[in-house]
């Protein structure tokens, strides 16, 4: 499966859902995260994502791992998104911004 990190929280540009070719992105208040029993790994959603968030979970940087789980628990508790729209205003502020999983709001 494919996993969205760290980077996509406060910056959640969607342009990722619009490729997916089976709906697998699911949405919260500021992150948007991946089912891994939808996903089927065609990548098409990595070059998409503006601030670099998408990774495959075999190749996830050791400071990520836990988006993992992350991912897995939230996509069974947050709404399916399959449309691209606008970022949050200040999207572009909080990338590359470092460690922002205590800014996540569920
Ligand atoms: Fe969708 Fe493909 Fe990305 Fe998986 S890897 S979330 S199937 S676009
Ligand atoms: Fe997040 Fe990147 Fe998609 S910032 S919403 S994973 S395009």
């Amino acid at each position: 499966t494919f996993v969205v990190t760290d980077n996509c929280i406060k910056c959640k540009y969607t342009d990722c859902v619009a490729v997916c070719p089976v709906d697998a992105f699911f949405e919260g208040p500021n992150f948007l995260v991946i089912d891994p029993i939808i996903c089927i790994d065609c990548a098409l959603c990595v070059p998409e994502c503006p601030a670099d968030a998408i990774f495959q979970d075999t190749e996830l940087p050791a400071e990520q791992v836990h988006y993992l789980e992350i991912n897995a628990q939230l996509c069974q508790e947050w709404p399916n998104i399959t449309e691209l729209k606008a970022a949050p205003a200040d999207a572009d502020k909080w990338n590359g911004v470092a460690e922002k999983l205590p800014l996540l709001e569920r």
